[in-house]
């Protein structure tokens, strides 16, 4: 088992900001990274709610959702997801996506993806998100194109 000994999983902080933009640089390089201050920007929204796993103190996974809509029911946008390349393929990006969906409550999710990014999608599909559209040329700085993805809303009864 390839699970780092201790991997603490609790809520982002304004203070993990600068780590987190180190990270967007190393994850995103040719699709504009987010700088520090953005994640600051998305931290003081009430309507975000951003994860962070830690190992030895050390942020190496973030994951944040919006909440849209005034009121119920609601839906849900995954912002940002990305787990340090030191770290990745042991379930910790797994288990930041299973904290956002735990957030949303049963509410449809949209994302949206790089075509080529199989990881994610993968990821994705195995919680139950399925492509529902495609935006050409989503990403401005790489021109790549973007799949959309929801996950349907649990069905209350
Ligand atoms: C996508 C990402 C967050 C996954 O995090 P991770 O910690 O490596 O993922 P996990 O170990 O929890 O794996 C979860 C699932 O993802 C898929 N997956 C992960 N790495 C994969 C790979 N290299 N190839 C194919 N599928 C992969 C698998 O379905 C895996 O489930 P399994 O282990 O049961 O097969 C990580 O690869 C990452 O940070 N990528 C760069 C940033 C990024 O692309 N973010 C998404 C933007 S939309």
């Amino acid at each position: 088992m390839n699970q780092p000994a201790h991997v603490v999983y609790e809520g982002l902080r304004i203070g993990d900001a600068d780590r987190c933009a180190e990270l967007e640089a190393q994850l995103f390089p040719g699709d504009d990274p987010w700088p520090a201050v953005a994640f600051i920007r998305e931290l003081e929204s009430r309507h975000n709610h951003y994860v962070a796993a830690r190992v030895d103190g050390q942020l190496v996974g973030y994951a944040g959702i919006t909440r849209l809509g005034r009121k119920p029911p609601f839906e849900y946008e995954v912002h940002t997801i990305g787990v340090d390349t030191a770290f990745q393929g042991r379930g910790i990006g797994r288990r930041l996506l299973d904290m956002l969906l735990e957030i949303a409550d049963g509410g449809a999710v949209f994302l949206e993806v790089r075509t080529d990014n199989d990881a994610a999608i993968k990821l994705y599909q195995s919680v139950g998100f399925g492509v529902v559209g495609l935006r050409k040329r989503y990403y401005r700085v790489s021109g790549a194109d973007a799949y959309t993805m929801r996950r349907d809303p649990r069905e209350t009864s």
